[in-house]
């Protein structure tokens, strides 16, 4: 069964009352850079002792030393999953490798705010769907755990790949949601047709009236 993961992408108030009052259920918690820099220890610490794992979105893209030093931090901090840009290249993604220990690395291919359109303009002339295969390909060579990708190409990365890896969907929206600054945006019926194995959600959960409520109603579809 694919999991919910949660963005915690607002204040540390906020995020530590929703990480205390969703104690029990069987979430991840995602910190990225608002939380992450701002307060580090005080939400990392927050989340792994109320019994969650804990996901350090930190889209590690670096020299491969500079790569290994923060899978290595992240790994002192009880990670249990980090982020790392494929892009960063087969020695930086080595290394990642090497030091990793029980954090799971996760690739970031293309991300979900970026169209067929922002390709071109970065100079990436292949198709989406081509770049996305050739980079995930590499993160899985490599031996990465997972791939981050678009609920739109979950499909083809696992028919295609053949190997067990964990799909990591962000992007996702719920009926009624704005998709907002993400352009490959799949509901959260698409995403687990699909085959994501973790559902990552941040705004839609937040910026509900009950976002309690709201998680609760997303687990009842999961399962
Ligand atoms: O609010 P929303 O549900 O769009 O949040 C998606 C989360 O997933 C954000 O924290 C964003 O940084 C992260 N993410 C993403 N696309 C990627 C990798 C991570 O949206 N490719």
């Amino acid at each position: 069964m694919a999991k919910l993961c949660i963005a915690l992408d607002t204040n540390l108030p906020k995020a530590t009352e929703l990480v205390d009052a969703l104690r029990g259920y069987p979430l991840v918690f995602k910190v990225g850079y608002k939380l992450f820099i701002g307060y580090h220890r005080a939400i990392t610490d927050r989340i792994k002792e109320r019994g969650f794992e804990l996901f350090l979105d930190l889209k590690l893209h670096d020299i491969p030393n500079t790569v290994r030093e923060g899978v290595l931090c992240a790994k002192d901090l009880g990670a249990d999953y980090v982020t790392v840009h494929i892009s960063a290249g087969r020695e930086a993604l080595r290394q990642a490798v090497e030091v990793r220990g029980r954090t799971k690395l996760l690739g970031v291919s293309l991300l979900t705010s970026l169209g067929e359109e922002d390709l071109a303009e970065l100079g990436l002339c292949r198709g989406k769907d081509e770049h996305i295969l050739r980079l995930a390909k590499l993160a899985l060579e490599m031996g990465l755990e997972g791939i981050v990708c678009s609920g739109q190409e979950v499909r083809l990365l696992k028919e295609e790949l053949q190997k067990n890896f964990l799909a990591v969907v962000p992007g996702v929206r719920l009926e009624g949601d704005p998709s907002e600054d993400q352009k490959r945006v799949v509901s959260l019926e698409e995403a687990l047709q699909a085959g994501a194995d973790l559902v990552v959600m941040g705004r839609s959960v937040l910026r509900a009236e009950n976002p309690v409520k709201k998680v609760e109603d997303i687990l009842l579809k999961i399962a």
